[in-house]
């Protein structure tokens, strides 16, 4: 069983743009379709592969943990299990003032893609980012 109650407390520790998810909606997103979650509480990814297709949803990696690789071991995992989930390409939001993630992503095999004007409210604007997966390979 998750503990929804530590991720929402890791997350609400990382997040205040967006706004911090709460445990109910953790235990939601992670009920829905192709939901999987990577980490442990203090660091995670949370992740959704359907129909060909992967999303990034949050990735929360506690203060003290931070600058040991841990995001860049999560994006490479996310990256396999989407691929073994189906999906071909991967998205995510992430805000445009986010130098420390937009830095990991695009050193990470992502590349911008969009712009989604004041995503996360009137003075933060959103950049998609997407990157290709590997096809995965048969029988692991
Ligand atoms: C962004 C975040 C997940 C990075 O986690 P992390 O485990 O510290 O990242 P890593 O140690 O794997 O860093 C990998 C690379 O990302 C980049 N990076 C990470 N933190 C950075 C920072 N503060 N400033 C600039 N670049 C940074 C660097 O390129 C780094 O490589 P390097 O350490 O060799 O220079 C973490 O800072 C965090 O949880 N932030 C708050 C929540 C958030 O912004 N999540 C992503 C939103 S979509």
């Amino acid at each position: 069983m998750t503990d929804a109650a530590a991720l929402a407390a890791t997350h609400a520790a990382c997040f205040t743009v967006p706004r911090p998810w709460s445990a109910a909606e953790f235990d939601d997103l992670l009920a829905g379709p192709g939901a999987f979650l990577l980490g442990n509480p203090r660091a995670f990814l949370l992740g959704r592969a359907l129909a060909g297709e992967a999303e990034l949803l949050t990735l929360a990696v506690d203060l003290a943990l931070r600058r040991r690789g841990i995001a860049r071991e999560l994006l490479a995992e996310f990256a396999d299990r989407a691929a073994r989930l189906g999906a071909e390409e991967a998205f995510l939001e992430v805000a445009a003032d986010n130098v420390a993630a937009r830095s990991l992503y695009l050193r990470n095999g992502w590349v911008e893609a969009g712009l989604r004007p004041r995503y996360y409210g009137p003075a933060t604007d959103a950049i998609v980012m997407r990157s290709r997966l590997e096809t995965a390979q048969q029988g692991g």
